[in-house]
Formats: C-alpha cells, sequence, structure tokens
C-alpha cells in the first residue's frame, strides 16, 4: 500500500548530502555486497544501519573502518532513515515496507515483491533513471538476468529498434543466495568424496555437475516465474510494452555470474561491426569479442565487475536480412545483477 501522505518534497529537500542508509538483509549474498559497494563506491553516508533476522543480532561487520553492529529488523528500524536497500526475500519487503514508507524512507527493493507494480518504478540507472523520481516510497531493482541482459541490448535498441529477444539463461548459484551458494560447494565436496547421495535442500535439483532448467515456480503457460519476470521487467523497464520476448532459465554449477546467449531482432539492419561499436561506448558495459584468441564472456571473468561482459557477437545465420544478431553476455549476479544497481538507484536519488 503506499501511503498518499508520503511527502516526496520532503525526501526531495535532503538530497545532495549524506544519506542515512539502511541495508535490509545484510548478512545474506546480495546484503553483503551491498554494503561493500556503499563502500567502494563512497555513497555518502552520514549513518547505516544493519539490518537482519534477529539470528544476526548482535554480529559485528566493519565499514569504513568502524565496527557496526547488526541489528534485528523491526517497524521501528527505518525511522530516521532516509534510504532502505532490501535484499531479505520478497516477505520481509511486503512486511516492512509500510514502516518504511511511514517512517518517509525510500526502500530500493531487490525482491520480486512490487516490481510489476504501476506506481512502483522499476529501475537499471543506465536505461531509466528518470523513472526513480516518480517513486511513492518504493523502487524495484530488477530480476538479476534481466539486468545483466538489459543493460547490454537496450543500446542496440536505442540505435536499431529491438523488436524480438530470444534469451537462454545459464544462472549461478548466487541467485538462490547465500544458502544455495554454501549448498554448491557442499554437493562438490560431497561428489568429489565419493559420496553418491546428493541431496537438494535448498536448490530444486543437485547442482554439482548438474544444471537444471528450473528456476523458481511453474506457471500455468509452461514458463518458469523467473523467465516470466525477464519478460516482463524487460518491457517495463525499456518502456517497449508490446516486445516479443522469450526465455529458458537454467541454473548451472556456477558460484555468483549469469551468463545468457542472446538471440535479437532489430526493426533496422544491423552488423556485427556496428554492434561492437555501440556498446564500446554504452555504459556499464565491456566488450571482450576475440573470440580466435579464446577471447569471449565467461562467468569467471565477470565475476566481482561492475560491468557486463559482451561477446561473440554476429550475425544470425538463420535469417536472409540483417536484422538479426546474437551475442553472449555475462555479468556479476550479485552486483549488476542486484547489489550494485540498487546502490546506482541510491546515487540517482541523491544527485
Ligand atoms: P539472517 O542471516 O539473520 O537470516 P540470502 O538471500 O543470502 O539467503 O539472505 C537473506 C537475508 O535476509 C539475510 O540477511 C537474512 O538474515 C535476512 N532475513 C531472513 N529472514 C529475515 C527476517 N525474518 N527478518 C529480517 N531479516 C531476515
Amino acid at each position: 500500500m503506499n501511503n498518499p501522505n508520503y511527502n516526496f518534497r520532503e525526501y526531495e529537500a535532503k538530497m545532495g548530502r549524506p544519506m542515512n542508509v539502511a541495508v535490509a538483509g545484510a548478512t545474506g549474498a546480495v546484503g553483503v555486497e551491498m554494503i561493500e559497494t556503499l563502500e567502494k563506491r563512497n555513497f555518502p553516508i552520514a549513518s547505516l544501519k544493519l539490518l537482519a533476522s534477529a539470528r544476526s543480532a548482535g554480529k559485528k561487520r566493519m565499514f569504513k573502518g568502524e565496527e557496526i553492529t547488526i541489528e534485528e529488523m523491526t517497524e521501528e528500524s527505518f525511522k530516521g532513515v532516509d534510504i532502505a536497500l532490501f535484499s531479505a526475500g520478497s516477505d520481509i519487503s511486503k512486511k516492512f515496507r509500510q514502516a518504511c514508507v511511514d517512517a518517509g524512507c525510500v526502500m530500493i527493493d531487490n525482491s520480486s515483491a512490487f516490481r510489476m507494480e504501476e506506481d512502483v518504478p522499476l529501475v537499471i540507472p543506465e536505461i531509466n533513471p528518470e523513472d526513480a523520481f516518480k517513486h511513492h516510497g518504493v523502487i524495484a531493482n530488477p530480476n538479476c538476468t534481466t539486468a545483466i541482459m538489459a543493460v547490454a541490448v537496450y543500446p542496440l535498441h536505442k540505435a536499431k529498434g529491438l523488436k524480438r529477444l530470444i534469451a537462454s539463461t545459464y544462472q549461478a548459484a548466487s541467485g538462490g543466495g547465500a544458502p544455495a551458494m554454501q549448498e554448491l560447494i557442499d554437493q562438490t565436496r560431497a561428489v568429489l568424496n565419493g559420496e553418491t547421495n546428493i541431496e537438494a535442500k535448498v536448490m530444486a535439483q543437485r547442482l554439482a555437475f548438474n544444471l537444471f532448467p528450473h528456476i523458481d515456480s511453474f506457471q500455468p503457460n509452461g514458463y518458469t516465474k523467473e523467465e516470466l519476470k525477464m519478460v516482463n521487467e524487460t518491457r517495463k523497464i525499456m518502456h517497449i510494452p508490446g516486445l516479443m520476448l522469450t526465455c529458458t532459465s537454467v541454473r548451472v554449477p556456477v558460484m555468483r555470474a549469469h551468463s545468457e546467449s542472446l538471440n535479437l531482432e532489430f526493426e533496422q539492419d544491423i552488423t556485427p561491426e556496428e554492434a561492437r561499436e555501440i556498446l564500446s561506448k554504452a555504459p556499464g558495459v565491456i566488450v571482450r569479442d576475440d573470440p580466435e584468441n579464446k577471447v569471449y564472456p565467461m562467468p569467471v571473468d565477470a565475476t566481482g565487475k561492475y560491468d557486463v561482459i559482451v561477446g561473440r557477437i554476429r550475425q544470425d545465420i538463420s535469417r536472409n536480412d540483417k536484422r538479426g544478431i546474437e551475442m553472449f553476455v555475462s555479468g556479476d549476479q550479485l552486483l549488476k545483477g542486484a547489489a550494485l544497481n540498487a546502490v546506482q538507484i541510491a546515487e540517482v536519488l541523491n544527485r
């Protein structure tokens, strides 16, 4: 529920000064990266609150040389907070939304809880930063695969008009949070130790030495929720409601960077050289495309990096025109796919 009394002007007046920030889900895979990203990008901070469940209350974490004690997240936590970066799952975001709004705190939410709500902006700062200012207390951070794809595809869309996109994803364990990453390590160790009964407790299936086309729950049309997030969120972020888009999402035994094979159809002709030229100037993107020398995007190279790596750019040979492009992207799921994008949204608000 949006609070009609939310005072945007009051918030606006605070911009440009160091802010009171909270990280909600501070012990999670994304939360930890949010804290690091705030520190590395030198986000202007007046105070930083680290919030998690009661299980983590009392634990300590360093930020800019200062020890901060993790607190249990309660409805009172957001008083005096300007921006709360949320990554504790949809249920927690829903539970604390009203408390945030009532406290006049802007929630930048990494969960999928509110992304498709009409008056919740869904923002990738390289694409639609202006949407951030239309918020009513909540700004949504996109799905990780969507963010990684969109930052690479949008510059091509701007130049040549995107008509259709077919995506196949290769998604890392980090998309399932810290417990999924630990499960991949534990399962891998168990397989290497010769164990045969490999259990999947967090993820849908065993991931070690395996992959599976099942991320999030199946929907009546046979797609998974994850696949439909890519479809619906891309249309919203790029403001192309009629974009033809389909996706197959696959979990692969990679620790933390997602990759995607993208088949793109444009309104206008586009050559691989043109695509490379456009992408080489695009914000948040780095072209690594020299296959002869074994240079192409890989999750190990994207890990820990802010930029999305794009390569294997080639003309789609299934067509008899020059409107199709094939390319491969890798991006850090926890950074551009989550924490970095959230901090970038906070930076937009603080401009
Ligand atoms: P905690 O570590 O105390 O459980 P991940 O996505 O990596 O699994 O991380 C989830 C994050 O959400 C963690 O920081 C976790 O804190 C936090 N979290 C989970 N449940 C709650 C809750 N009931 N209240 C506040 N934070 C929660």
